[in-house]
């Protein structure tokens, strides 16, 4: 139940509707003042009473006999409500004992398409570091999607097309050897790479070699079409590897190799709309009236760029999706570009234009240094989270060495604190990846999260689930608890709509953290039997509840830790 909602129908402050109020109602800072407050600071201009005077008024005007406020107080211009503590808790624990597995989750979205576009590898490029945002943010941004009754497309875009593939086929033809490369797959492949680029440093005519070998690959000339497909099965089965480790789902691989065929459709209309102008050779769309560089869509060779591909594909996936929103989970590195060929669209009279989304994030570099891609010191996915479940298993093996199947329990921390680490932070801020960070069981963490569930899930095996359970008084460490736990569906409304993961993994500690002092500071087991099933309830609840905030982000919850 929204009390929330249900004090705000109540309240009558004069002209005020009730939306505005719900909109006006605040959580006061302390639970000692009341759980909703009233400012009435705003009201004054408009209905010309001081503050004060205001609050008096409201405090009066409302129902005495609302089963569910039990003190209202008018205090410095607010107005404080108390909502009934028993009330709340048996409203909360009773829906999430019902609802379980299902609780937060919604039907807002339904009928509703959206795609995401995440993670979108480049073809032969290490998968590294910086492409953890990427991915694990798109992926829980698909998750809560679906949750709240949406119908999310994840979308791999691909990086599949380019010169750099002339260059790795010219490479691969004179240094490579099959067995090795179908050994060291991606690296293999990067190592071709960059050996490519240093000897072409040397000599020239490599360079005027791969454009030729690109040049077949577009041709379809076979061998060379076929070592490119082989180029992109390696890749893919070694990105596989990392998806299945981080539970990331797509259900289209339609990369930017995929619109080939769908630019010159694109290129007629932007002609016929008289948008492209004819600059040094090359087409472009003129965006200087809108304080942009040129969106340049033809090269002066006639080659198509990034933004065409991508211009097409949005069209693209307008027509096969009717999506309700797109969405880019992409770096802010590519603001420009994103803000370019949203324009573009816009000016062919896209009227949809204004559904897609450029999900901005920051940088990820690693403690010990940044890395560079270029000087081939590249940091692979794949290692850092190798090196967290190497890290999550010996910590568990001090903590608790009699504990059964503990490679499998390593890899669910591990993994956990790889994505975690990723997803705590506001997502367009830089961050800088610590693994004594993400790995600190006392810290604000996934692995934080899970020894709570671990906890609770022993509290449970010892004194059972309670099916049962009466209401007397609310201590303040149970209410704390019922309060953050009937939060969780508005947490998840309120991260979808800032496209903020974050804050289900900051909701998720800020619950662990109320369980533990509720834990720690009320007897559970050996409490009188009223209590002890109220506490066995509520310690249900707060497993269900964490591990549902978990799963939205792709990390599991061991039974045992
Ligand atoms: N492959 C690109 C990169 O690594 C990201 C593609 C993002 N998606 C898009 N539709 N442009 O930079």
């Amino acid at each position: 139940m929204d009390f929330k909602r249900h004090i705000a129908a109540n309240i009558k402050a004069g002209e005020l509707s009730e939306e505005e109020i719900y909109s006006m109602l605040a959580l006061p800072p302390n639970t000692e003042m009341g759980d909703f407050a009233l400012p009435c600071f705003k009201l004054a201009k408009t209905m010309r009473k001081a503050p004060a005077l205001i609050a008096e008024d409201i405090k009066s005007a409302y129902p005495a006999d609302d089963p569910l406020v039990s003190e209202v107080s008018a205090v410095n211009g607010y107005v404080n409500f108390k909502i009934d503590r028993a009330f709340w808790a048996k409203e909360t624990l009773g829906r999430v004992l019902t609802e379980r597995e299902k609780y937060g989750a919604s039907d807002e979205g339904k009928g509703k398409t959206v795609c995401i576009d995440y993670s979108s590898v480049n073809i032969a490029k290490p998968f590294h570091i910086g492409h953890l945002s990427t991915t694990v943010l798109g992926s829980a941004l698909y998750k809560l999607h679906k949750f709240l009754g949406y119908t999310p497309v994840g979308i791999n875009h691909l990086g599949d097309y380019g010169t750099q593939f002339g260059k790795l086929i010219s490479a691969y033809k004179r240094w490579g050897k099959k067995e090795d490369i179908e050994k060291g797959g991606l690296r293999a492949l990067n190592a071709l790479y960059v050996r490519f680029h240093e000897e072409a440093e040397k000599d020239d005519s490599l360079n005027d070699e791969a454009r030729a070998f690109f040049k077949k690959i577009e041709d379809k000339d076979e061998e060379s079409v076929a070592l490119f497909e082989w180029f992109k099965e390696l890749t893919l089965k070694d990105v596989g590897k990392i998806y299945d480790l981080l539970n990331v789902h797509f259900d289209s691989w339609a990369g930017e190799s995929f619109y080939n065929d769908k630019m010159q459709p694109v290129i007629d209309e932007l002609n016929e709309k008289g948008l492209l102008v004819e600059s040094e050779g090359a087409k472009i769309v003129d965006l200087e009236k809108y304080g942009m560089p040129p969106c340049i869509i033809l090269r002066s060779d006639g080659a198509s760029l990034y933004a065409t591909r991508d211009i097409a594909a949005a069209i693209y996936r307008k027509n096969t999706y009717d999506f309700y929103k797109c969405l880019y989970v992409v770096a802010y590195q590519q603001n420009l570009h994103f803000k370019q060929f949203f324009k573009v669209l816009e000016l062919m009279g896209k009227e949809w234009a204004k559904d897609l989304v450029h999900v901005a994030f920051g940088m990820v570099s690693l403690e010990d240094g940044s890395m560079s891609t270029r000087k081939g010191r590249v940091v692979y996915l794949e290692d850092v989270i190798q090196k967290c479940i190497e890290k999550a298993l010996a910590i568990i093996t001090e903590k608790n060495p009699s504990l059964e199947n503990k490679e499998e329990i390593a890899k669910t921390v591990g993994v956990g604190a790889v994505i975690f680490g990723a997803l705590y932070n506001n997502k367009i801020k830089d961050i800088t990846f610590s693994y004594d960070k993400v790995l600190n069981f006392e810290g604000e963490t996934s692995c934080y999260v899970q020894y709570t569930c671990a906890r609770a899930n022993s509290v449970l095996a010892k004194g059972g689930t309670a099916k049962d359970f009466a209401i007397g008084q609310v201590l303040p460490q149970e209410f704390e608890l019922v309060k953050q736990l009937s939060e969780f569906p508005a947490t998840l409304k309120d991260a979808l709509e800032k496209y903020e993961p974050c804050f289900i993994a900051r909701y998720a500690v800020d619950l662990a953290q109320k369980y533990n002092k509720f834990y720690f500071d009320c007897k559970i087991l050996n409490a009188e039997e009223k209590e002890r099933n109220f506490r066995l309830a509520l310690t249900e609840a707060t497993l269900i509840t964490l591990k549902n905030a978990l799963s939205l982000l792709g990390i599991g919850v061991p039974e045992k830790m």
